[in-house]
Order: C-alpha cells, then sequence, then structure tokens
C-alpha cells in the first residue's frame, strides 16, 4: 500500500531539512528524502561545514608563524593535512548526524534514496538496494539544491580538475593551484591552500574579484589577498585545459580577445558559480516547468505551475546560500499549513570567510547609482 504523507521533502539540504522538521512542528506528517547517503545536502556534506571547518585550521596553521612576533615561543610547527582532514570529516560527520537525531526527535521519515515524481502527488524512491517505494504526498517540496558549473570543453574529473568538493578533500598539498573563477569558492578555498603552501594564482573573467560585492570592497579584498600572496589574473578568459600525468595545462587569453597564454599547476580548482540540480527528478513528468537558466519557476508562494509542488533554496532563482534555502524552508512550511511565511530578501547577508571575512548585505554603491536613489556613505577603518 502506498504511504501518503503531508509533505514530501525531496532533498535533505539547508532548505530540505529545515523545512521537514518545520512542516513536523506544524503537525504534518513529514518525509524527507535524499540519495547522498547522509543528511545536510551540499552544505554540511562537501559545502559550508567542511569548508568552513579547513578554514579554521589553515589559519590557525598560518598564525603559528606569527606567534614568535607576540612573544609566544613554539617549537618548529609542521602541518599534518591528514590530521587535517580528518577533524574537518568529524565535523561533518558530528552535523549530519545532529540532522539524523532532529529528524528521529521530530517523528519525520528520513528516506535515503533517489526521488522522482511520478504525477503532481506521487513520489518514487529508489533506494540504495535497487528497491522502489511509491509515496502519496499532499504537498512536495523539491529542494534538490545545486551543482558546480564548468566551462564548456572542460571536464571537471576530481583528479587534477576539481571542483570545491575535490578541492576539500586533496590528499597533499599542491606545488600551484589556478582557481578559475574568483567569487565565493575560488578565494575561501584558494585561501586555505595558499595558506597551506601552495602557490594560488586566480583566474577571473571580469576586472574584479567577486563581483556581486561593492566595488571599493572587492578592490580592497583584492589587495589584502594579494599582500597574502596570491595572485591575480583578472579579465581573463580559459579557452581550454590539456591534461598532463600529474599536472594541466590551461590556455588562457585576455577576456576581450588577445594573445593566447599557457598557465600551469598541479590542481586546477572550478569555481565559476553553481548551477541547480534538477536530473533524473521527473519534472516532465509531473509538468514542472524551469525558468531561461534552468531554475525552478516559481511564485511569491514557492508554488511552482503545477498545484501542490513546491521549491525552494538553490534550485529556485537568488543568492545559492544555505541562510536564505534556511528562511525560505520555514515560510513554505509555513504557508503549507495555511500560515503566512515570508522572506525578505532585501537583507540577506553575504559572507566570504577569508581573513578578514568580507559581509554585505543590501544594496552595493552601484546599484543605488544606477536606481538613481539618495544615498551617504560612511566609513570607519578596520585598523
Ligand atoms: P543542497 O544543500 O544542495 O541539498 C540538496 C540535496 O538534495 C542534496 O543532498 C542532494 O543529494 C539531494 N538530491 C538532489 N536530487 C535528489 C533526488 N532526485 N532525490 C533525492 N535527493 C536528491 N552557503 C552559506 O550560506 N554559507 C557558506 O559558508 C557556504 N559555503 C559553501 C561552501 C561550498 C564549498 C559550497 C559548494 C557551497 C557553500 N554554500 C554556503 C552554499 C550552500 O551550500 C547552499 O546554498 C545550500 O546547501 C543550498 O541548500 P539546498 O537545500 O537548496 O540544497
Ligand atoms: P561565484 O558566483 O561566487 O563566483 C564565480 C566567479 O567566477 C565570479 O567572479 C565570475 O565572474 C567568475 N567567472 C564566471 N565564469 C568565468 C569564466 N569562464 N572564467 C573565469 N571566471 C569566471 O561562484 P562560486 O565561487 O563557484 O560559488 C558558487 C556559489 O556557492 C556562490 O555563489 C555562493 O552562493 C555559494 N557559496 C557561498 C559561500 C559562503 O557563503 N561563504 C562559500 C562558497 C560558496
Amino acid at each position: 500500500m502506498t504511504t501518503t504523507y503531508d509533505v514530501i521533502v525531496i532533498g535533505g539540504g539547508p532548505g530540505g531539512y529545515n523545512c521537514a522538521i518545520r512542516a513536523a512542528q506544524l503537525g504534518l506528517k513529514t518525509a524527507c528524502v535524499d540519495k547522498r547517503g547522509t543528511f545536510g545536502g551540499t552544505c554540511l556534506n562537501v559545502g559550508c561545514i567542511p569548508s568552513k571547518a579547513l578554514l579554521h585550521a589553515s589559519e590557525v596553521f598560518e598564525e603559528t608563524a606569527h606567534f614568535s612576533d607576540i612573544g609566544i615561543k613554539t617549537g618548529s610547527v609542521k602541518l599534518d593535512l591528514e590530521a587535517m582532514m580528518a577533524h574537518k570529516d568529524k565535523s561533518v560527520e558530528g552535523l549530519t548526524k545532529g540532522v539524523e537525531y532532529l529528524f528521529k526527535k521530530n517523528k519525520i521519515d528520513g528516506i535515503v534514496g533517489a526521488a522522482k515524481l511520478v504525477s503532481s502527488n506521487q513520489v518514487e524512491v529508489v533506494k540504495a538496494d535497487g528497491s522502489t517505494d511509491t509515496l502519496g504526498a499532499n504537498a512536495i517540496v523539491i529542494a534538490t539544491g545545486s551543482e558546480p558549473a564548468s566551462v564548456p570543453g572542460i571536464e571537471i574529473d576530481e583528479q587534477l580538475i576539481v571542483s570545491s568538493t575535490g578541492a576539500l578533500d586533496l590528499q597533499k598539498v599542491p606545488k600551484r593551484m589556478i582557481v578559475i573563477g574568483g567569487g565565493y569558492i575560488g578565494l575561501e578555498m584558494g585561501s586555505v591552500w595558499r595558506r597551506l603552501g601552495s602557490e594560488v594564482t586566480v583566474v577571473e573573467f571580469l576586472d574584479r574579484i567577486t563581483p556581486g560585492m561593492d566595488g571599493e570592497v572587492s578592490k580592497q579584498f583584492h589587495r589584502i589577498l594579494e599582500k597574502q600572496g596570491m595572485k591575480f589574473r583578472l579579465s581573463t578568459k580559459v579557452t581550454g585545459a590539456k591534461l598532463l600525468k600529474n599536472s594541466v595545462k590551461l590556455t588562457v587569453e585576455p577576456s576581450g580577445g588577445g594573445d593566447e597564454e599557457v598557465l600551469e599547476a598541479e590542481i586546477v580548482l572550478m569555481s565559476i558559480g553553481r548551477k541547480p540540480y534538477t536530473d533524473a527528478l521527473g519534472l516532465d513528468a509531473a509538468g514542472v516547468t524551469l525558468d531561461d537558466r534552468g531554475r525552478i519557476d516559481v511564485d511569491d508562494h514557492y508554488r511552482t505551475n503545477v498545484e501542490g509542488i513546491y521549491a525552494i533554496g538553490d534550485v529556485i532563482a537568488g543568492p545559492m546560500l544555505a541562510h536564505k534555502a534556511e528562511d525560505e524552508a520555514m515560510a513554505v512550511a509555513e504557508i503549507i499549513a495555511g500560515q503566512a511565511g515570508h522572506v525578505n530578501y532585501a537583507v540577506i547577508p553575504g559572507v566570504v570567510y577569508t581573513y578578514p571575512e568580507v559581509a554585505s548585505v543590501g544594496k552595493t554603491e552601484e546599484e543605488l547609482k544606477a536606481a538613481g536613489v539618495d544615498y551617504k556613505v560612511g566609513k570607519f577603518p578596520f585598523s
């Protein structure tokens, strides 16, 4: 017999697991399905948490070199990369287990398996052992997240050309690392490996790093990272990659056209953005439509074009941030329960967790200028 839920959430990341918990707290019979094997999604497994664990550990490691400046004597400090990776894995395990505990506590059925829509109110789940279950639901929430994008023609093999997932799990410190894309991932993971000893070069297509941020902040940020030893090739595009035995040769040229040049590194990190993940989800079977950028189209109440099917998080429009997905999770659960869920998109902060951490919230000066509104600039030096 088909089990019927009030809500089935597909995806167990910050969007999915928080939606499931809120829905259960509001008295709805809820299941959350994820194919990964552990709950917590990209963020807890291969995103926010492991990257922050390595950012913290690598920052402490680099700081030890300056201990003597402030009168602390240490013996020689050595990197134990294996132990640092084990510490990162332990942080991940603790938090993903925490989600499992919260599911049990809130009486949510946490199901490990790949979910596919078969109609507007039915989900088929293929479990790891190959068995299949069909589940019914009054409401379905799609929270399947995103996956790394790549430069056309360049394949991420997670060995020499890695996404953030590979960059979080390198077994040794590469002598040279080329980072393609000077955004969140490139600057955070670039900082980690530079601190641990890599020579890091960031290749950015535009004429500035962190293009979504205030121009003045970007400029200062660029200067600070350069002082720390990170190298930058701005206004540069990658046109091809050749895999050698232990390194990659990248061909680059000025973004506006010009002479080609070859750069070589042991590891290339592809971090040019992420794209919504809807593979094998059965959107066609249910009739759910996408927008022109492959994101699930929703209205202000996270309703897709099919009644009873909702979507939240990285798979819909807006910043791909965990706290944005979480806020939408609360809102959609409340909407499904007949309450008035709401997200204020004007106040979603963004933070790049480098040293120093660079944070922003609201409109940039450029956006205010373009909108022709009155504004005042206030500045206070960090020093
Ligand atoms: P995800 O977390 O991507 O979860 C989706 C889940 O759905 C996945 O587990 C996937 O296995 C599952 N799934 C997909 N399809 C199916 C299917 N058919 N059946 C079953 N399960 C399925 N954001 C921040 O705010 N702060 C940070 O510091 C930060 N650091 C990051 C660092 C890195 C390296 C990366 C890559 C991202 C980082 N992010 C950060 C972004 C953050 O991880 C995402 O915004 C967030 O995870 C989105 O949540 P989500 O629930 O929409 O999707
Ligand atoms: P991003 O959008 O932050 O940065 C991508 C960068 O690549 C941009 O500067 C862009 O101009 C550049 N770029 C695009 N195409 C290029 C090309 N062909 N060649 C060279 N440069 C190119 O994307 P990123 O860093 O991959 O991260 C994905 C998302 O994950 C982020 O947007 C963010 O939402 C999330 N994230 C959040 C973190 C946080 O909150 N601290 C940390 C890590 C990821």
